[in-house]
């Protein structure tokens, strides 16, 4: 094979795996990650080479340039797809990349049916880029079958859904969505970034592919940016990888190796996550400068229900519109002290984002805009009484 040439579909779980069947915790750390055959080494080596010797011209070898194959990067996809239940991952530079791959399955004149909330990046991916080359697509609510049912047309051949969604945590139910589109011979991708494969396993539920961000809860300390696609479907699975190849947006060896090392912690991470984020939103329900509040574990949340069938725990995202509008938003974000003001998620760090100026700025006038008003707290791993106790000192820089 040459280096221009389609790999094999990537990441599928080594044969003979002794991690079949056990708990998540424990394929978190040891799927697709055997000592290393050449040394022992217990941590799969960063292999950080380009290239590959060849024995011969013609020789059929496992890895020959690290675009089409690495082992390090061989051994995130395994651990991966493992974790989300798929036979196949494939691992991109970021997660646009991997979306970008995805949108690239299909042809000019397809239709895609999106959630109504959704990454600014990836209304931006759809909407100046995949659009300009004919794809075509409907932001929906997708709580509501009628409105799914009226949008749908005989090009649709994909639902993108996000659950729970960026930034206001809306869960969509993804057993339904994908009754529905089976039935009529469409996709459904899941992009799991926010809930993890810890938390919710979008397949379980019949999605047939998932998408990640894993610069988020993955790899889970703010010092990598990565993506991932992962599906069963052979023939998705066989375009992805050759799109994998053929575009190059390829994650380096070490930042694999920074990904894999997050995966192994990540349930226990995702625990305390998911305790301080309830906490935190205990505190802001009841705070009178607060004055929405979403997170999906609150009984009050409209995809409570849902999130308590299709997920494990609730997350660690808490979102809340601040009395007083834009600007006092801006205050409170820009009063916290352990919250840093910043972009992205995920990570051992509480960060504050305010959406409508940062992460969704290329929303502002679609119609998928949201509530200038609105922050959006990535709930670290520090101390929950901590956290709590900034943000309401935060709270107090609202007008009474
Ligand atoms: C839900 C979601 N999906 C995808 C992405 C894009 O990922 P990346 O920034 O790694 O390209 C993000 C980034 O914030 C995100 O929040």
């Amino acid at each position: 094979m040459t280096e221009g040439e389609v790999p094999p579909a990537g990441g599928g779980a080594p044969e003979a795996d002794p991690t079949v069947g056990l708990g998540f915790e424990t394929r978190a750390i040891h799927a697709g990650q055997a000592p290393d055959p050449s040394t022992g080494a217990i941590v799969t080596p960063i292999y950080q080479t380009s290239t590959f010797a060849q024995p011969e011209v013609g020789s059929l070898q496992a890895y020959e340039y690290s675009r089409s194959g690495n082992p390090t990067r061989t051994a995130l996809e395994a651990c991966l797809a493992d974790l989300e239940g798929t036979t196949h991952g494939a691992a991109f530079a970021s997660g646009l990349a991997a979306e970008d791959a995805v949108f690239r399955c299909l042809e000019p004149g397809d239709h895609v049916i999106v959630g109504n909330e959704l990454y600014g990046g990836t209304y931006r991916l759809l909407d100046r880029v995949h659009s300009l080359t004919g794809l075509e697509f409907t932001p929906v609510a997708l709580d509501d079958p009628e409105r799914i049912q009226a949008a749908w047309r005989p090009t649709t051949r994909m639902v993108w859904l996000e659950t729970p969604s960026n930034p206001q945590l809306r869960v969509t139910d993804i057993a339904s969505v994908a009754a529905m589109a089976h039935g009529r011979d469409a996709l459904v991708v899941v992009d799991n970034t926010f809930a993890t494969p810890y938390l919710q396993r979008p397949v379980d539920h019949g999605a047939d592919v998932v998408v990640h961000s894993t610069t988020k809860y993955l790899g889970g300390h703010s010092d990598v940016v990565g993506g991932f696609v992962a599906t069963s479907n052979e023939a998705l699975a066989d375009r992805i990888a050759f799109l994998q190849n053929a575009t190059g947006a390829v994650p380096g060896p070490f930042d694999c190796y920074l990904v894999l090392r997050g995966i192994k912690t990540l349930a226990v991470r995702m625990d305390r996550h998911c305790e301080n984020a309830a906490a935190v939103a205990d505190a802001l329900a009841g705070h009178p400068a607060v004055e929405r509040i979403y997170f999906p574990g609150l009984p009050g949340h409209p995809g409570h229900d849902t999130a308590t069938t299709q997920m494990r725990a609730f997350g660690g995202m808490v979102s809340f519109t601040v009395r007083g509008g834009e600007a006092a938003a801006i205050a409170v974000a820009n009063s916290t002290r352990l919250f840093t003001l910043a972009e992205s998620l995920g990570a051992v760090e509480s960060l504050v984002d305010h959406p409508y100026r940062m992460t969704h700025a290329s929303l502002v006038n679609s119609p998928l805009a949201v509530d200038p008003a609105l922050l959006r707290l990535s709930v670290g791993l520090e101390l929950g009484t901590d956290l709590i106790d900034d943000l309401c000192q935060a709270l107090e820089a609202v007008p009474a």
